[in-house]
């Protein structure tokens, strides 16, 4: 187990109004078989340790399931490895005496809370307008009542694999949150008990997308390759038929 000591780079700031600025920190007693929040919290305890307030950032589950462990490391959402959210990021992939730089997500409907920790209500007010399925479905069917077919049961499972963490928000050039919406949308459209609300749930959607100010997509595919579940950019697509046909009068 190989002794690490790194140089951080955090972005501290006390409030949403607060400028914010770097703060740099030397940090030692770490090791490779830490994951990156555990690193963190050794520096908090090193922290307190000297009396110094300890940096606020996100975590739940530490799983890669809840979204909530958002920091942008050495430029990039979630870190260096594709396909992995910051809380399974081990620190094996980084070398001893490294400098890594740790900021927040950046976007307007983001604003920061504290040093890493960012509001996603957005998304929450998002998903409200719309993704959900407001018809009765009854009682759990007995599996396969409902026939689907195998590989649009499997592309609906792959958009419901979205954790809504916003990497794919923090890492578009416009911080467009297609990616995120587009997911949302298909999991439920592919499905037989998305089709009532089908039209308006795409309306309200992407309507309440433009109205907390996220960007617009310019398919760069920058999320797809930063998103930490590998969604694919083909549901933007999907998004974006479906939203064209519901405002087709007649
Ligand atoms: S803390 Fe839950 S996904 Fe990272």
């Amino acid at each position: 187990m190989a002794d690490l000591q790194l140089t951080l780079k955090v972005w501290r700031q006390k409030s949403s109004s607060d400028k914010g600025k770097f703060e740099t920190y030397d940090v030692s007693g770490l090791n490779s078989h830490m994951s990156f929040l555990e690193m963190m919290d050794v520096l908090n305890e090193q922290l307190v340790g000297k009396d110094r307030e300890p940096i606020a950032f996100d975590h739940d589950c530490r799983e890669g399931i809840c979204g909530m462990c958002s920091m942008v490391i050495n430029g990039r959402a979630h870190g260096p490895l594709k396909g992995t959210t910051t809380c399974q990021l081990h620190m094996r992939h980084f070398k001893n005496g490294d400098t890594i730089t740790i900021e927040p997500w950046r976007a307007k409907a983001f604003p920061v809370i504290k040093d890493l920790v960012v509001d996603r209500s957005s998304f929450d007010r998002i998903i409200q307008s719309g993704g959900y399925v407001s018809v009765n479905t009854g009682s759990a069917p007995d599996g396969n009542a409902i026939p689907i077919p195998k590989e649009v049961a499997e592309e609906a499972f792959d958009a419901a694999a979205c954790i809504g963490c916003g990497a794919c928000v923090a890492t578009c050039k416009n911080a467009s949150a297609s990616l995120f919406v587009s997911a949302k949308v298909s999991q439920l459209a592919l499905l037989p008990q998305g089709q009532p609300e089908r039209k308006e749930r795409v309306n309200k959607m992407v309507s309440k997308m433009d109205e907390e100010g996220f960007g617009h997509c310019t398919n760069t595919g920058a999320c797809q390759a930063e998103c930490p579940k590998e969604i694919s950019i083909e549901y933007i697509r999907k998004m974006n038929l479906d939203y064209n046909l519901s405002n087709i009068k007649g």
